[in-house]
C-alpha cells in the first residue's frame, strides 16, 4: 500500500481504500481484490502505481468505465476515479462523472461498503466514515446510505445483494432498507440472469443458506428467478389433515446438508429435491396428503430450471437431477428386509454419486422428533454397511454389464434391432436380481438362452447346419 501512497502523494492526489477490501479487513475475513478510489485519474494513478511495484501485472484499462486493474502478487488492485453517478460496475451504460470523494461514497450500496481509509506513504491514514459504516459493521448491520429507493433504483441488483451480505457475513437488514427492497422488488426484471445467478451462488456457498432464501421470499424477489421453490410454500389441511410446508422442510434440508458439505451442486440438489411436489400433490380419502412420483417429476423440471438461470447444464445438472430422481430410494434400504437386489439396483444407478445421495437423505430427516431423528440416522448407518458389503462382493458401483450390442450382434449375425436391446437389458436385470452372477461367462450363457427365446441362434451354428 505504501507503493500506492508513495506514488499518489507525489501525483498531489488523495487515494482511498474503500469498499469490500475495507469491510472485509476489519471483519478479518480474507480478501484479495483491493478497490483504491482516487479523487482524480484513477487510470494514470494505476499506471504510475505499476512502474513502481516490482512484480505488476501490466495495467488493463476498462476505458468505458474509466477504471483500471492490475495484478501484483495475490493481490488484483482496481483503481477508480471519484464519480458523481451511480457506482455500478460493468453496467451498460456507465456515466463517469467526475465528483468528490463525497458523491463518491454517497452512491455506493450499504453504508458497510461505503468506508474509506485514505492510503498514504507512511501507511493508512484518515478514516471516513461519512454514514456511520463503522458503527453498522459493529452491529452487523446492513443499511444504504441514503433512501433505499435511490440506492435500489441505481440498481436494482443491490437488492440481492444486500440478501447475500446478509446472509454471508450474518447480518440483520435493518428495516427502512428491507421495505425498501419489497417496494422495488419488480425493478430486479431489469437485471441480467448472469448478475442474479452470481449473487444466488453466493447465496448458496454460504454457511447457512436458508437465511438467504427466507429473505428472498419475504422481499418478493424470490418469484421473478425462483417460481418452483416459491410455490413449494404453504401447508393445506384437509379433513384435519395437513401437510408440512415444503418451503421450510426444503430449506431446513438445504442448511443440514450445508453443515456436512461445501460442494455446490449437492446443496443444489437439496434446494430442489421436493421441487416437484406442488405438481403432484394430492389428497387421497385413505392416505391424506401424497406426493406420489414427485421425484420423478422434480428431476425432469431440473433441466428448465438450470437453462434458465444459466447455471451449467453439463455434468453438473445431470448430478442434480439424478440425485432429485433417486432422492427417495435409499429410504427404501431402511427396511429390514431389504434384498441384495435392491442395493445393488441403486449402486447400478447412483454409480459414484451413492455417499453425496446418502448426504442428501440423512439431510432430509427433518422430523421434529428426535427420537426419530436418532433412530432414522442408525438406519442409514445400517444401508451404509450394505451397501459396503454388496459393493464389495458385487463391484456394481459404476459396473458396465458385461455383454455388449456389438458382441449380441456379432453373436447372432443381426443388425441393430430391438432384440438386441432386449437381451442387453435383460443381462442386465439378471445379474442385478442375482439370478446369474457378475461375471462374463455366465452372461455369455444366458444371452444365448435369450436370444433363443427370441428365434435367433449363434451365427456359427447357422452356418454348420
Ligand atoms: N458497489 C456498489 N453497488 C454495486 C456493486 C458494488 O455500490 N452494485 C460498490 C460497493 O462499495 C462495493 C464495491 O463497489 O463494496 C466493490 O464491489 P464488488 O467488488 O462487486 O463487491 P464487494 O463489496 O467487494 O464484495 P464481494 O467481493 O463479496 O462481492
Amino acid at each position: 500500500m505504501q507503493v500506492v501512497g508513495k506514488v499518489s502523494e507525489k501525483m498531489g492526489i488523495d487515494a482511498y481504500l474503500v469498499g469490500g477490501y475495507v469491510r472485509d479487513k476489519l471483519l478479518n475475513r480474507p480478501s484479495k481484490d483491493i478497490d483504491i478510489l482516487c479523487v482524480g485519474n484513477g487510470i494514470e494513478l494505476a499506471e504510475n502505481v505499476c512502474r513502481e511495484f516490482k512484480r505488476c501485472s501490466g495495467v488493463t484499462v476498462f476505458k468505458k468505465f474509466g477504471t483500471a486493474m492490475l495484478k501484483t502478487g495475490d493481490f488484483e488492485l482496481e483503481f477508480v476515479g471519484a464519480r458523481k453517478e451511480s457506482y455500478v460496475r460493468h453496467s451498460r451504460k456507465p456515466k463517469v462523472e467526475k465528483g468528490s470523494l463525497r458523491d463518491d461514497l454517497l452512491r455506493r450500496d450499504f453504508t458497510i461498503n461505503a468506508l474509506a481509509v485514505k492510503i498514504e506513504e507512511k501507511g493508512l491514514g484518515e478514516w471516513v466514515d461519512l454514514f456511520g459504516g463503522l458503527e453498522d459493521l459493529k452491529h452487523g448491520w446492513i443499511r444504504t446510505p441514503v433512501d433505499p429507493a435511490e440506492t435500489f433504483s441505481d440498481d436494482p441488483l443491490r437488492m440481492l445483494r444486500a440478501i447475500r451480505f446478509a446472509t454471508q457475513l450474518e447480518f440483520e437488514i435493518r428495516d427502512e432498507t428491507f421495505l425498501g427492497i419489497q417496494a422495488s422488488s419488480e425493478r430486479i426484471k431489469i437485471i441480467s440472469t448472469e448478475r442474479i445467478t452470481a449473487e444466488l451462488q453466493k447465496i448458496m456457498a454460504s454457511d447457512q443458506p436458508s437465511r438467504g432464501f427466507i429473505l428472498l421470499d419475504k422481499s418478493h424477489l424470490l418469484p421473478h428467478f425462483l417460481p418452483e421453490i416459491s410455490a413449494l410454500k404453504g401447508a393445506e389441511k384437509k379433513d384435519g389433515i395437513g401437510h408440512k410446508d415444503n418451503f421450510y422442510h426444503t430449506l431446513e434440508v438445504l442448511d443440514r446438508l450445508a453443515e456436512k458439505s461445501d460442494d455446490i451442486w449437492l446443496r443444489w440438489a437439496a434446494l430442489l429435491h421436493d421441487v416437484g411436489k406442488p405438481k403432484t400433490k394430492r389428497f387421497e380419502k385413505d392416505h391424506g396428503w401424497t406426493f406420489h412420483g414427485h421425484e420423478v417429476v422434480g428431476a425432469r423440471m431440473v433441466p428448465r430450471i438450470f437453462r434458465r438461470l444459466k447455471l451449467p447444464t453439463g455434468k453438473e445438472m445431470k448430478f442434480v437431477e439424478k440425485l432429485v430422481a433417486l432422492h427417495l430410494r435409499p429410504i427404501s434400504l431402511t427396511k429390514e428386509e431389504t434384498s441384495d437386489s435392491a442395493v445393488r439396483r441403486l449402486l447400478f444407478d447412483a454409480g459414484d454419486h451413492i455417499e453425496d445421495l446418502l448426504l442428501l437423505c440423512e439431510a432430509d430427516i427433518t422430523s421434529k422428533n428426535k427420537e426419530k431423528v436418532k433412530r432414522f440416522l442408525e438406519n442409514y448407518i445400517r444401508v451404509r454397511q450394505r451397501i459396503k458389503e454388496v459393493e464389495e462382493r458385487d463391484r456394481i458401483r459404476n459396473w458396465q454389464p458385461p455383454i455388449t450390442g456389438d458382441l449380441i450382434m456379432e453373436t447372432f449375425g443381426i443388425k441393430p434391432s430391438e432384440k438386441v436391446g432386449m437381451i442387453k437389458e435383460s443381462i442386465k436385470e439378471a445379474i442385478l436380481d442375482g439370478e446369474i452372477p457378475n461375471d462374463k461367462k455366465a452372461a455369455f450363457e444366458l444371452m444365448i438362452e435369450r436370444g433363443k427365446a427370441l428365434g435367433l441362434e449363434p451365427v456359427d451354428r447357422v452356418n454348420k447346419s
